[in-house]
């Protein structure tokens, strides 16, 4: 069973993500983290942040990103290398060479896939995946129908996830096409994954993803297949889940020794 934890709101949410992401980073020689961009991460990157200003020391810290359009220009202010550098890199202090993000240039393009995987696997693979979850239930940019095993690779965005980012771009037209994502495969190698969602929007995608089919239809349900899944949602978020009672009393429960 994926953990489910109902939180008041994002800023909680943030504050427990990233008070045992410290806590991790703390006591391990090295710690690599899977970034996630879209709206659901950002409490925990403020949180990360406001604990480095009190002294956090994230020198152990690695990061790698989930996704990245293709074909952007170098240094495009909506590629995600850009902007993990405005919301992790910069405020948390990270080099820019600690922050991976896939290779979405039209020349690297071809073998994006195989280097992102080998380098994710140079760095020991990663120890916390963050992820937000789609309304069609997508993680990373794995649209329904992506294989449950994929690696990282090219792939076409779906009209609809085009029209949902085109409020970052001057116009649809401007929204790229193609995308290079970590696959469902790259993603469950991950040894936890931390989904975040938040708000009713989300209700539908996260009940199903947590208790419905394991189906490439819904790509998030892929995470009951992984040992070691916390979902973080606030009451609008979990409000479609079948079994809420039971996620409350395993919450209320649970040991005082057990971390996030
Ligand atoms: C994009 C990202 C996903 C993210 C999704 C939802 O499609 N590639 O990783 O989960 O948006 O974004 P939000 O958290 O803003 O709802």
């Amino acid at each position: 069973m994926s953990e489910i934890v109902i939180v008041r709101d994002e800023v909680e949410a943030g504050a427990l993500v990233a008070n045992h992401i410290a806590t991790m980073v703390q006591a391990a020689e090295r710690f690599v983290l899977g970034l996630a961009t879209g709206s659901s991460p950002l409490a925990v990157y403020r949180a990360l942040a406001e604990l480095v200003a009190v002294g956090l020391d994230l020198a152990h810290l690695r990061c790698f990103a989930l996704d990245e359009y293709v074909g952007l220009a170098d240094g495009h202010p909506e590629s995600y290398r850009e902007v993990l550098r405005r919301e992790v890199s910069t405020p948390l202090g990270l080099p820019a060479d600690r922050v991976h993000t896939p290779d979405g240039s039209l020349s690297g393009v071809q073998s994006a896939g195989e280097r992102y995987e080998a380098a994710i696997v140079d760095a020991g693979g990663i120890d916390l995946q963050l992820l937000g979850i789609g309304s069609d239930g997508h993680i990373g940019f794995n649209e329904p129908g992506s294989s449950l095993a994929s690696l990282t690779r090219v792939k076409t965005l779906a009209q609809q996830t085009r029209r949902d980012n085109a409020r970052f771009f001057a116009s649809l037209d401007e929204v790229p096409i193609h995308c290079v994502t970590q696959g469902i495969g790259t993603i469950l190698r991950s040894r936890h994954l931390v989904l975040l969602a938040f708000g009713s929007g989300k209700a539908r995608a996260v009940a199903a993803a947590v208790e419905g089919p394991v189906t490439s239809s819904l790509p998030a349900s892929a995470i009951q297949l992984h040992p070691r899944v916390t979902v973080v949602v606030d009451e609008a978020a979990a409000a479609e889940l079948a079994h809420i009672e039971y996620y409350r009393h395993t919450q209320a429960m649970k040991p005082a020794w057990q971390g996030l």
